[in-house]
C-alpha cells in the first residue's frame, strides 16, 4: 500500500481572508501523525495560487490549480498556461473535472492534451473520470470511465505513470450520497488494471475517489485496496472536517 494522496478541490470558493484562515487551522492541525499517512495538497482559483505558495512554502501542504489550458501561450483570453501554473509553484492540476466537462464542453481530447501540456510543464495532472447516473443505471460505467482514462494514456504515451486518476461518479459529487466502498473499490480495479496495461511504473499511479467524500464515511472508503486517497470537494472548506478525512488515512506499509 502507498502512501495516501488526500487532495482538497476549493473549486470556486474562497477569499484572501477566508484562505488565509482556512489554511492557519489546517496548518497548525496537520501534525506528524498526519503527514506519516497522507500528503496532502489544495487546489484553488488561479487568482489565489500566490497566495497559497506564499503561505504554504516550505509547509507539509501541497497546492495546485484546477485547470489549464491546452495550449502553450498566446491569443487565449481567459485561460491559463501549465507553464504559468509552474511560476506559482503548484504540484498538481486538476483536470476534466466533471463540471469542467458539463458546463464548459470539455471533451476526453481536449482533457488529453490538457494533461500533455501540464506534465510538459512538470506539473501533476489529476485525471477525473466518473459516470453520470444515467451512464451507471444503464450498466456503462465502465466503459465509459475506461474511455475517459485511455484517452489521457494515449497522448501521455510514456508518463502514463506519472498521472493521478481521481473516479469521481457524477451522481456522488456534492450530493451528499457516496459511492459505497464496493462500489468504489469495483471501479478503482478497472482503472488500476488499465494503468497497468499502460505502463511498467504503474506503481507510481495513485487512483484517488471523490464525491461527498467525508470525515464519516473516508476510514472505509480508504481502506479499500485500491482507492489511494481522495479529491475532496465540500468537506475540504472545513478544517476539521478535512483534518478528520487526513487522519482517517490508514498507515501505509513500511517501502523497503
Ligand atoms: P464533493 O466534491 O466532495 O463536494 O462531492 C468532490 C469534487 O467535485 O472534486
Amino acid at each position: 500500500m502507498t502512501k495516501k494522496l488526500i487532495v482538497g478541490n476549493w473549486k470556486m470558493n474562497g477569499s484572501l481572508a477566508t484562505n488565509a484562515g482556512l489554511l492557519q487551522a489546517l496548518l497548525a492541525g496537520l501534525n506528524d501523525d498526519a503527514i506519516a499517512v497522507a500528503d496532502v495538497a489544495l487546489c484553488a482559483s488561479s487568482p489565489y495560487l500566490a497566495q497559497l505558495q506564499t503561505l504554504l512554502q516550505g509547509t507539509a501542504l501541497g497546492w495546485g490549480a484546477q485547470d489549464c489550458s491546452a495550449h502553450d501561450s498566446g491569443a487565449y483570453t481567459g485561460e491559463v498556461a501549465a507553464a504559468m501554473l509552474r511560476d506559482f509553484a503548484c504540484r498538481y492540476v486538476i483536470l476534466g473535472h466533471s463540471e469542467r466537462r458539463q458546463y464548459h464542453g470539455e471533451n476526453d481530447d481536449l482533457v488529453a492534451q490538457k494533461a500533455q501540456r501540464a506534465l510538459a510543464a512538470g506539473i501533476t495532472p489529476i485525471v477525473c473520470v466518473g459516470e453520470t447516473l444515467a451512464d451507471r443505471e444503464a450498466g456503462r460505467t465502465e466503459f465509459v470511465v475506461k474511455r475517459q482514462l485511455s484517452a489521457v494514456i494515449h497522448a501521455v504515451g510514456h508518463c502514463a505513470s506519472e498521472i493521478v486518476v481521481a473516479y469521481e461518479p457524477v451522481w456522488a459529487i456534492g450530493t451528499g450520497r457516496t459511492a459505497t466502498p464496493e462500489q468504489a473499490q469495483a471501479v478503482h480495479a478497472v482503472l488500476r488494471s488499465q494503468l497497468k496495461a499502460a505502463s511498467a511504473h504503474s506503481s507510481r499511479n495513485r487512483i484517488l475517489y471523490g464525491g461527498s467524500m467525508n470525515a464519516a464515511n473516508a476510514a472505509e472508503l480508504l481502506s479499500q485496496p485500491d482507492i489511494d486517497g481522495g479529491l475532496i470537494g465540500g468537506a475540504s472548506l472545513k478544517a476539521d472536517e478535512f483534518l478528520s478525512i487526513i487522519a482517517s488515512c490508514p498507515l501505509a506499509a513500511a517501502v523497503i
